[in-house]
């Protein structure tokens, strides 16, 4: 019973925050049309303004003059990438960002989160994922039309000027570090560092974001804050959209170890544990368990095929990823209908290759050597906690091709892979 008035605050402040979020949603119309409309009629200023909005209310038929929304065969592409935390998707995500004709954002559902609403994978409440769920659809829908106007709805402190130094991970999109949307580094600086780009580039005008984004030929969005694919349904079906989407999925008692390594102060319990090898009385494993199962609820759905999916949908592997990065690029590449440029080639030789070049030590820590990387979380973890995370992710490990291990000897041998041979073919 202790700690429980702490319990009460934070579910009422929660509580406060989804009727705020419902109360917008539901009287800001503007909000879920404005990426029909060109940039011009959109964003902040336009809420006020009902007539543009009539145009929105025709449906798709109304979009085919606008160039962004146009069904057309060379469409613009608007790749999704759903992942989780800690499953690899920092890596993956510099597969896209690298392109010459892509804008990549990464994880823009932060601000969702940490402005409004809770993480939807920390609630089992219907009523509270379904309001977070509807607010992380309006903002991908719009991030789509390069409207990032509508972000500024979320970035805390709000914007003046549509402007900020608050875009979440701004040094993670290539296109947000260039030219003309940074004029502090020259274009010898083409492949500048995340941290580097948030020291050297002063405030983001938004309006210049907006720009660098309708000169990309494509959008692609990494995504962790969507716990099952069925939730992106109503995004899939949008026909003023054309989205693939790449799930990108992981070991789950990789995506642990890396997580208790990352988020050292929500994964305390876990870290007595570890160095214990005592299981803490209070530790919580609902949490992982609601984690397993919406990863197998979400990878079943995928797998399944459904209709909607049809032609837009491929599952990889992290692991097969890093063991053969180039490869598995192009098939992800050829699925997307893309031609993989030489800045992704470029970027997959420099930064996965135990290369020689000290420089490259500190730019992808995670990836160089990708392939050990992927599994050595087993030399972190003792083999009581992988076991209880084996017992209650069983489905999720069989489901995608992860043995489990039934000793320690298992566990930490190397050679011994723990992921077996499987092949996920698009769905075509
Ligand atoms: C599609 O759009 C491109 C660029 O806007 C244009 O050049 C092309 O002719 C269009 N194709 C069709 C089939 O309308
Ligand atoms: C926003 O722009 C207006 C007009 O240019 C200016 O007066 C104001 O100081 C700006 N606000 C901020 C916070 O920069
Ligand atoms: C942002 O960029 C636009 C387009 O170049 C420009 O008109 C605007 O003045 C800039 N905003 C600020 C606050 O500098
Ligand atoms: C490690 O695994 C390999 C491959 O399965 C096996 O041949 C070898 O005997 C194992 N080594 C030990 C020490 O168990």
């Amino acid at each position: 019973m202790q700690c429980s008035w702490k319990s009460v605050i934070l579910l009422a402040l929660a509580s406060i925050a989804i009727q705020y979020t419902a109360i917008r949603t539901l009287t800001s119309k503007p909000f879920q049309l404005c990426p029909l409309l060109g940039l011009q009629n959109c964003g902040l200023g336009a809420q006020d303004t009902d007539a543009p909005f009539e145009r929105g209310t025709t449906g798709g038929g109304g979009c085919d003059d606008d160039p962004y929304f146009s069904i057309n065969a060379t469409r613009k592409l608007h790749i999704l990438v759903l992942a989780t935390t800690r499953s690899g998707s920092t890596f993956f995500g510099q597969l896209l960002n690298q392109h010459q004709d892509i804008f990549y954002l990464f994880e823009p559902l932060f601000h969702v989160s940490a402005t409004l609403v809770p993480h939807p994978s920390h609630t089992r409440n219907p009523a509270d994922r379904r309001v977070t769920l509807g607010a992380n659809r309006d903002l991908l829908r719009s991030l789509y039309g390069c409207d990032l106007y509508f972000l500024e709805n979320y970035i805390r402190p709000t914007p003046t000027n549509h402007t900020t130094d608050n875009l979440f991970r701004r040094g993670a999109s290539r296109a947000l570090c260039q030219q003309p949307v940074c004029d502090t580094l020259g274009p010898g600086d083409a492949n500048v560092e995340e941290q580097d780009c948030v020291k050297k580039c002063s405030t983001l005008n938004m309006t210049l974001a907006t720009e660098a984004c309708r000169e990309k030929r494509h959008v692609a969005i990494k995504v962790v804050r969507v716990p099952e694919i069925g939730d992106l349904r109503a995004l899939v079906e949008d026909p003023r959209l054309n989205i693939k989407v790449i799930q990108l999925v992981r070991d789950p008692r990789g995506i642990l170890s890396s997580r208790i390594d990352t988020f050292r102060d929500p994964h305390r319990l876990w870290r007595i544990w570890r160095a214990t090898g005592r299981r803490p009385y209070n530790l919580d494993m609902n949490q992982l368990t609601v984690i397993c199962e919406d990863f197998f609820g979400s990878v079943s759905t995928g797998l399944s095929h459904p209709q909607w999916l049809k032609g837009k949908y491929m599952l990889v592997r992290y692991e097969d990823l890093a063991t053969n990065p180039l490869l598995k690029t192009q098939e992800i590449y050829d699925f997307l209908g893309l031609t993989m440029d030489k800045n992704v080639k470029h970027w997959i030789r420099a930064n996965t290759q135990g290369s020689d070049d000290p420089a490259a030590k500190h730019k992808f820590g995670t990836t160089r050597d990708s392939a050990a990387n992927a599994e050595s979380w087993r030399l972190k973890m003792s083999y009581d906690i992988v076991q209880s995370t084996q017992t209650v992710c069983q489905k999720v490990l069989n489901q995608l091709g992860y043995k489990a291990v039934k000793s320690v000897e298992e566990l930490k041998n190397m050679s011994f892979s723990l992921v077996q041979e499987k092949t996920f073919v698009p769905f075509l």
